[in-house]
């Protein structure tokens, strides 16, 4: 697991960061706070992706302000001051001296100081990039308004442009490097075991919910205490809401199981969905709706290369599942003319993929600033997952094909040869998941 303090790590990335941005500019980057639950109940607190990435620190309400002195690169850390009955019962602060200490920053102070320290870093700043995501700091627009207001109309202003850090930071993170694709290995491996778990365990009756916490037991063998995403596990026509999340119906004889999980590792996610039969054994219509999603899956995985661009996986993929939809009798051809129309979208629903990293929709850009479609590049991570959904109420469907949603996802970084399937070793055809769930019974 990356170490939170290996500053090493933190300091080459604002080093990079800083290296995009011209000379005589301020970052100003806002971690998140904790969020409340119920009255004083807190919900578990996860740092900001973006304050994560450039500083390794975890606690709550932090912010950072990063530069370039001549040649020098400059992190200032805001934090909580230590206060020990305060840490007595929530946790160890790292205060501003472990700030230095332990994660490197070249000056830290308590949250207090944030504002009287901000004016002093715009001076003579050209540029402001700023990182906020939850609009923490409205007070920092209206500082910079009035610091505005009474600087001379002659004198170069600091602060004159405002910009959104994640113009910059967030195309350089689409591309991992090594130690995060370590991480998302993790993930992914942890989250086989788990998916590989709920193929042993589902049967007719069992509970959605006990599938989910299956999930969540066999990650945390694995090291994976928390998920990238909430659980979907959605038996039968459950399937057919895209982000089914309630996770409480018993699962029925006959039906298929979509089961959409992720172990979080690190801080990086794993996103992977696979449909299996809840008996063991997919019925001919489900097989061949299965055996049709995986066609258009694996028709999109051997199109990843450098080169490659995003939309061709989205065409690819619905090019193998109109025609096979023609084949089957469910859409009416021609197929050009199916293409032409899109009347393939009322099965297909949604499009075939994201970004995966830090976020399980990781930050970044699919199209450059021209609007064309972003090209693949070594060390880019995401997902593939086509899906086909028949909703039980689809009265014009033959009745052996209504109520199923089968979705079929895969983690792939793109290589300089072409790509990995990193979670490639979860069943993934119908004779495979039938022969695995034979075999663990
Ligand atoms: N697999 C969960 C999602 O993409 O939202």
């Amino acid at each position: 697991m990356a170490d939170p303090t290996d500053s090493g790590l933190y300091a080459a990335r604002r080093s990079a960061l800083l290296d995009r941005v011209p000379p005589a500019s301020l970052i100003v980057l806002a971690g998140y706070q904790q969020k409340v639950r119920s009255k004083n109940i807190k919900y578990h607190f996860r740092q900001d992706n973006d304050f994560l990435y450039l500083t390794g620190f975890a606690e709550p309400d932090a912010l950072a302000l990063l530069y370039r002195e001549g040649n020098r690169d400059c992190l200032t850390l805001f934090c909580r001051p230590r206060d020990q009955a305060a840490e007595v019962s929530f946790g160890q602060r790292a205060g501003p001296e472990g700030a230095v200490v332990e994660y490197g920053a070249d000056h830290a102070f308590v949250i207090d100081e944030f504002e009287t320290r901000l004016l002093e870093a715009l001076k003579g700043k050209t540029q402001v990039y700023v990182g906020d995501e939850l609009n923490r700091l409205p007070t920092l627009w209206q500082l910079i308004n009035r610091e505005r207001f009474h600087t001379p109309f002659d004198v170069p202003k600091a602060y004159r442009q405002l910009s959104a850090l994640g113009a910059v930071l967030h195309p350089m993170r689409v591309i991992k490097s090594d130690p995060e694709i370590a991480l998302i290995r993790h993930a992914v491996n942890a989250s086989i075991e788990g998916h590989k778990a709920l193929m042993r365990t589902v049967a007719p009756g069992i509970n959605e919910g006990l599938l989910a916490a299956t999930f969540m037991l066999e990650i945390a063998k694995h090291g994976c205490v928390d998920v990238g995403y909430p659980n979907i596990v959605a038996s039968g026509n459950n399937a057919c809401c895209l982000h089914y999340e309630e996770n409480c119906c018993e699962v029925k004889v006959g039906e298929l199981v979509l089961v959409d999980a992720g172990a979080e590792y690190g801080h990086y996610s794993a996103d992977i969905t696979r449909t299996f039969p809840a008996t063991g054994r997919f019925s001919p219509a489900q097989r061949q709706i299965h055996n049709l999603v995986l066609a258009a899956l694996d028709a999109a995985i051997a199109r990843v290369r450098p080169g490659t661009r995003w939309n061709q996986l989205y065409e690819t993929c619905m090019e193998v599942m109109a025609k096979g939809l023609i084949e089957l009798g469910l859409l009416e051809g021609p197929f050009d003319e199916v293409m032409k129309s899109e009347s393939y979208k009322r099965f297909t629903v949604h499009k075939t993929g994201h970004w995966l990293g830090m976020d399980v929709h990781d930050v970044g850009p699919y199209q450059d600033d021209r609007g064309d479609w972003r090209v693949f590049e070594p060390g880019m991570v995401f997902t593939i997952e086509p899906g086909i959904y028949i909703p039980a109420d689809a009265m014009d469907v033959p009745s052996q094909y209504r109520g199923m949603g089968v979705r079929i996802e895969d983690d792939i970084l793109v290589t300089h040869q072409g790509c990995e399937n990193l979670s490639a070793a979860c069943p993934r055809s119908s004779d495979e998941i039938e022969a695995f769930m034979a075999a663990g019974r």
